[in-house]
């Protein structure tokens, strides 16, 4: 793993911005996987920067997004559908048809899914894959438990989880308990992986994820065993790694 560790927040948001940037820049038709939470807020509107100074162009870009909650109106303001669009799609070029957000209102999940994997197997795979960590370990929304599954599926949020999301509805009851997520073999055959963090809340996550075992009740944790991930990481987030 490579660790790059930055002052605060706007460092890492412009340093994963300029990464993937380089990833548009050498490969203009690279497929993206990508993330939402709060940490690639920043990140999203660097890259909306360099696309209105005329730097990057995401016409030939493919994405696919991690997860999306379960039953939630796309148009819903928390829904990820809402906001990708509202911090990237909305203010660069994608091609619409070549952007793909897990759709968690589809009537048959398990035929949705299998549908999803095959997506970006057709498009060849994901090039780079972003990731944020929640404060329990979990990519995507992969949660920590006795087993994880390989392809895209179906997930029980855990408490930890709805309870860290529920600052972004009006109440906890709100806050969906499942979720659509790309599984952990779909995260691991990214050939690149780019996991970002911020602030004191990741740093036991963080540790754990790079120096403990590798473990399912740490889904991050298996990134050990991934050949090509960076991470970028704010001093307080890095603050308990050796
Ligand atoms: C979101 C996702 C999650 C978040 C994680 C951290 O698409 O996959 O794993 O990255 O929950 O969320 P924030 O960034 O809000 O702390």
């Amino acid at each position: 793993m490579k660790i790059i560790v930055v002052e605060d927040y706007r460092e890492m948001s412009k340093k994963a911005a300029d990464i993937v940037a380089s990833q548009v820049i050498l490969k203009n038709d690279s497929v993206l996987g990508l993330a939402t939470g709060s940490t690639p807020e920043g990140m999203y509107s660097r890259l909306v920067e360099m696309h209105r100074e005329g730097t990057l162009d995401f016409s030939s870009i493919q994405s696919f997004n991690l997860d999306e909650y379960l039953g939630l109106d796309p148009e819903h303001s928390q829904s990820y559908h809402h906001y990708m669009h509202h911090h990237l799609f909305n203010h660069i070029n994608t091609d619409p048809n070549n952007v793909h957000i897990p759709w968690g209102q589809a009537s048959d999940m398990a035929a949705y899914c299998r549908n999803y994997d095959q997506q970006i197997a057709a498009a060849g795979g994901i090039d780079l894959q972003v990731l944020g960590i929640g404060g329990n370990g979990h990519i995507g929304f992969n949660e920590p438990d006795e087993f994880l599954s390989a392809g895209t599926h179906v997930v029980d949020l855990t408490e930890e989880t709805v309870e860290a999301n529920s600052r972004f509805f009006a109440s906890r009851d709100e806050v969906p308990k499942k979720a659509v997520t790309m599984g952990m073999g779909s995260i691991m055959k990214a050939k690149k992986i780019l996991l970002l963090a911020s602030g004191k809340g990741k740093a036991q996550a963080i540790k754990d994820t790079v120096s403990g075992n590798v473990s399912t009740r740490v889904p991050a944790s298996f990134l050990q065993l991934h050949g090509d991930v960076t991470l970028i990481l704010d001093e307080e987030a890095a603050a308990l790694l050796p």
